[in-house]
């Protein structure tokens, strides 16, 4: 799958949400609407559902988003990350 890094943080632009097929980006898991986006740092990517298709890559304006084996060595953890959201 495709996963938002920490890069995300700050700006959470939602272009992305906007082009994936598939919906599999949130602000958080379950719960979804206003709050839950103010309160998540950063959006994340449902890697069960993604189906990497690249779409949500060129849209992002601070370039967060890479497909999990091209992932930035610092920004490893983000994996993890966006798994633990939707499957904990
Ligand atoms: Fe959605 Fe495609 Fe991005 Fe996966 S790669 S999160 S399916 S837009
Ligand atoms: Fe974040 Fe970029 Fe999407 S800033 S919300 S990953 S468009």
């Amino acid at each position: 799958p495709h996963v938002i890094t920490s890069r995300c943080v700050g700006t959470k632009d939602q272009s992305c949400v906007e082009v994936c097929p598939v919906d599999c980006i949130h602000p958080a898991s379950d719960i979804d609407g206003p709050e839950a986006f103010a309160a998540s740092p950063q959006l994340y990517i449902d890697p069960e559902v993604c189906i990497d298709c690249g779409a949500c890559v060129p849209v992002c304006p601070v370039e967060a988003i890479f497909y999990m084996d091209e992932v930035p060595p610092e920004e490893e953890a983000s994996i993890e990350e966006n798994r633990r959201f939707y499957h904990a």
